[in-house]
């Protein structure tokens, strides 16, 4: 972007400042106190971190706070806890045992409201039926779920019995579900029968049953949710219910390290392959309840709404583990926003009277052509604060989030982190921060992102460059789950000495950060983020496909578009028939979610000399056909492309 064209943006761009009532309450209620926030972290990391996780129950104290041997970080050495205790346990033991832990609604309109106490009573069975079934300390439990309390309860008896689990997103395919328990050796697989979506039955322990077989899982326990038909294989399935009926109530929660594995979560990387991101016990929680208490300003009388699934980070942090850390009310909704209308969310918010709401631009851009008349039939002055998450949110739609969503009255967080940080590391302070609309503003105190050029060197005032962070944080990534190198070559192998995140950002003359997107081959579609690769991996695995190349194109309403680009075998015919069978060879590789939007067939690719495929020339060509609606994403993206080349140094 050429430095006049980001004047122009940055003259067009509003400040909003946070509203006065809201600053008085907040816990950092002005830039002062957040620079001052900021400055203290700076200058002595490890105590300011050691007082955030200080916070959580300890059953042995730490005897070093941080142990860091680049790329390396263990975080509060020798201390143990309990993090299902953390969560639910000291909440079932103090006031709040009454009070709602989970707000929960299903497609079909079903609900369930779980309270700490009966949660307590749910994740203790639930530890001892996993014990049942021969799950010991270590092993690694695959879920693969819809979005019901099970899931959340799943998830914490796992962590409650030092069980690693590996949540796969319900929209994955059986071959993907496959790829992601062969890798992460799991024993046992968590699921339901099926699950909502759509007024359709997700066919979940269908997929299950196909994607296990030959793998090392040797349990199935499988939630009853919609009493559809499924195949039983006893004695390996198991149902929860009879399980849970069977196990005794009490469960007394062991210490575990705090290195001890909580999770690992796949997630798509450079190559064909995707990753399993590792998060360690105390350092993930640390940060994931500081971030939810701190960026959404969380309230004990909140009503906390994420919409993001369990399958992904989001839905680990900010659905399950951040906000019951904080003995807060969070919501879990199992469906589509457009079922049975268009206003599905707006009558959840009203009903439930939902206090904070966390989406992603993609759902707000949907929201946003769906038309103002959705929010508008609904009372939605619960709400006092919008977050947003997963991808660059364009003006346009950041505008009408705050306008016909918070009514003029919401500040908005647009928060910027990924699978590997584990936490929110970007984004306004809701009482202390100026916001303006498409940027994430400033890094959380305790949080060193910088912006720098591929020497390192920090960028100047506008200047694209790689984001990257310069010190360890809590909630960072251990390794990939199997490939120690690979985390060193991804992460820490690009700039000296920093965590490279593989996004390309600006900070603008208040210091506030534009991220611009990946400059590497991960693309996000619809807030959901691919590697290119696995795309081409999926599409040449078709018998009839010689060779394929797949890029991101930007698109108004998800962000990005996948395009393919396939040349067939010699013989083969090229026919849209053909282009519909790929797509859908696609989706049964990796799921729905992964489907190319376009598809073209080319005689042959363009290469560079030493044979590469030269994937600028084809983002360009796949670019070339869009409409040109939004110009600041695009602006933006022609930086992208320069630094992405920079990157890649290939072309
Ligand atoms: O490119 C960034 C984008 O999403 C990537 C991380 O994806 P994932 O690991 O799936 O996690 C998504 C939810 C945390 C990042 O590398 N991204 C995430 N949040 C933002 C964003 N891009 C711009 N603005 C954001 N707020």
């Amino acid at each position: 972007m050429s430095s006049t064209s980001i004047q122009s943006v940055l003259q067009e761009t509003r400040l909003f400042p946070p509203p006065a009532d809201f600053a008085e309450g907040a816990k950092v209620g002005s830039m002062a106190a957040y620079e001052a926030l900021y400055e203290r972290a700076a200058t002595d990391p490890e105590g300011f971190w050691a007082e955030i996780a200080s916070e959580l129950r300890w059953d042995r104290p730490w005897t070093q706070v941080l142990d860091w041997k680049l790329p390396d970080a263990r975080w509060f050495v020798g201390g143990q806890l309990n993090l299902a205790a953390n969560c639910v346990d000291r909440h079932a033991a103090s006031w709040r045992r009454n009070k709602a832990a989970i707000l929960f609604e299903g497609e079909p309109g079903d609900t369930r409201v779980i309270t700490y106490g009966q949660l307590h009573r749910d994740v203790q069975r639930a530890a001892n039926a996993l014990l049942d079934l021969g799950v010991a300390k270590g092993d690694f439990v695959a879920i693969y779920m819809p979005m019901i309390p099970e899931a959340a309860i799943a998830m914490l008896a796992c962590a409650r019995i030092g069980a690693p689990h590996t949540v796969v997103f319900g929209g994955f395919s059986a071959e993907a579900l496959r790829d992601r328990i062969a890798d992460s050796r799991a024993k046992v697989v968590i699921t339901a029968d099926g699950g909502w979506r759509r007024g359709q039955v997700i066919p979940l322990k269908d997929n299950v049953d196909r994607a296990i077989e030959g793998t090392t899982i040797e349990r199935v326990l499988v939630v009853k949710r919609c009493a559809n038909a499924i195949a039983w294989h006893g004695p390996r399935d198991v149902w929860w219910h009879d399980a849970m009926a069977a196990a005794a109530p009490r469960h007394d929660a062991p210490p575990h390290d705090s290195e001890h594995t909580l999770f690992s979560l796949y997630t798509s990387g450079t190559t064909g392959k995707p990753k399993g991101i590792l998060h360690t016990t105390g350092g993930y929680l640390t940060n994931a309840a500081y971030t939810t208490r701190l960026v959404f300003d969380l309230r004990d009388e909140d009503v906390f709404w994420c919409t993001a699934d369990i399958g992904w980070v989001t839905g680990h942090s900010y659905v399950v583990y951040g906000p019951l850390a904080n003995g807060a009310t969070t919501l879990m909704y199992e469906g589509a926003p457009n079922q049975p209308g268009l206003d599905r969310f707006w009558d959840i918010i009203e009903r439930w009277g939902v206090t904070v709401f966390y989406t992603a631009p993609t759902a707000i851009r949907a929201f946003m052509r769906w038309g103002d008349e959705h929010p508008a039939k609904h009372d939605l002055s619960s709400l006092r604060l919008l977050g947003s998450v997963g991808e660059p949110i364009n003006p346009e739609a950041w505008m009408w989030y705050r306008k016909a969503i918070g009514g003029d009255r919401c500040p908005i967080v647009d928060t910027w982190w990924q699978t590997e940080t584990g936490a929110i590391m970007i984004s306004p302070l809701p009482g202390a921060t100026p916001t303006k609309p498409g940027s994430a503003t400033r890094p959380l105190p305790g949080i060193a992102a910088d912006i720098v050029r591929k020497d390192g060197t920090p960028c100047g005032v506008n200047e694209g460059g790689f984001l990257v962070v310069r010190r360890p944080w809590p909630s960072m990534l251990r390794t990939i789950f199997g490939d120690h190198e690979r985390f060193v070559t991804t992460y820490f192998s690009e700039v000296d000495g920093c965590y490279f995140a593989g996004d390309g950002a600006r900070r603008d003359e208040d210091g506030y950060f534009w991220i611009m997107g990946r400059v590497d081959d991960v693309i996000n579609v619809a807030g959901h983020r691919l590697s290119t690769m696995e795309v081409e991996s999926a599409l040449v695995s078709h018998p009839k496909v010689a060779e394929a190349a797949v890029v991101g194109r930007p698109d108004e309403l998800k962000g990005q578009a996948i395009v393919a680009f396939v040349t067939p075998r010699s013989g083969v015919v090229a026919n849209e028939e053909l282009a519909k069978e790929l797509r859908e060879h696609v989706v049964a590789q990796i799921g729905a979610l992964a489907r190319p939007e376009d598809l073209r067939f080319a005689e042959a690719l363009p290469k560079t000399r030493s044979g590469k495929i030269m994937r600028r020339l084809l983002r360009e060509i796949a670019s070339g056909s869009q409409s040109r609606g939004d110009t600041t994403t695009l602006e933006d993206q022609g930086v992208l492309e320069r630094l992405a080349s920079t990157f890649a140094q290939e072309e």
